[in-house]
């Protein structure tokens, strides 16, 4: 498995971009200073991190008992700040600190891509199993689709994340998706924000988009019924741990 993580906030660069964000959305007043922002953040990237230590947990788990590792690599990052002010802005939230944590629940994200459609729901009952673990929201675009094609399967957990004066009951969101779903929607993320194509083009596009979301996910049945296949004889002829042990 490939792991790739992003440090946590960088101060330095936080400091200097702050003050500036802040005027450019007019929350200056209303906004608390840079060290309580960060002291925040820091939560979140605690828990963050919490979550992914029990996946690559899980991950090696599979992989000691000599099944096929279920997580292909994960990538998580810290929403940034412009972000956060522009997502409260968009939804006509007050721009402040509380209103960040009152509402949204995706300032930590994880997204783990796995290798087959089972691996997603492995991992996923997996972690929302965890004592320590709470989910809070499920979106199970796998199941329904977007109407756009877009398949992943969303879950927002909460972790406590145990600071020196106690615990602090954090949320991370975490996408689960395959490769195929992965691939698919880097793609239709490109159509939609990185192009300058004219706008029948894109609605072209769109539309072949949507018949590749089908096809791919008609592709990863069969394989998916491939590989299902081969770890029951795999399982068969190690004899000592099966699948339905580890769920
Ligand atoms: P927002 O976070 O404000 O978008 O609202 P939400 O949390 O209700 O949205 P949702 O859980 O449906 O999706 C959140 C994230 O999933 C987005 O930030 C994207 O990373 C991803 N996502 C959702 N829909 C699409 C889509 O149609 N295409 C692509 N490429 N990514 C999507
Ligand atoms: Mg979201």
């Amino acid at each position: 498995m490939i792991l790739e993580r992003e440090k946590g906030p960088n101060l330095a660069q936080l400091g200097r971009q702050y003050t500036g964000l802040l005027k450019e959305f007019g929350a200056q007043s209303s906004f608390d200073s840079l060290t309580q922002f960060s002291a925040m953040m820091q939560v979140y990237a605690g828990a963050m991190r919490e979550i992914s230590t029990k996946l690559e947990n899980l991950d090696d788990e599979f992989q000691y008992k000599n099944i096929s590792n279920p997580i292909h690599h994960m990538e998580s990052r810290l929403k940034s700040l412009q972000s956060i002010l522009a997502k409260l802005q968009r939804r006509g939230l007050p721009l402040e600190m509380k209103s960040i944590k009152n509402n949204i629940r995706d300032i930590a994200g994880i997204r783990v891509v796995c290798n087959y459609i089972d691996d997603v729901y492995r991992v996923s009952e997996l972690l929302s199993k965890q004592s320590d673990v709470s989910v809070l929201r499920v979106k199970d675009y796998i199941k329904d689709p977007k109407p756009n094609g877009y398949r992943s399967l969303h879950i927002i957990y909460t972790v406590p994340v145990f600071l020196s004066e106690g615990p602090r009951v954090t949320p991370v969101e975490v996408q689960y998706r395959t490769i195929a779903m992965d691939y698919w929607a880097s793609l239709e993320h490109q159509l939609r924000y990185k192009n300058s194509l004219p706008d029948a083009d894109i609605a072209k596009h769109s539309a072949t988009l949507l018949e590749c979301s089908r096809q791919l996910s008609s592709v990863e049945e069969s394989m998916q019924n491939i590989h299902r296949d081969i770890l029951k004889q795999e399982e068969k002829k190690a004899g000592t741990v099966s699948l339905s042990e580890l769920l």
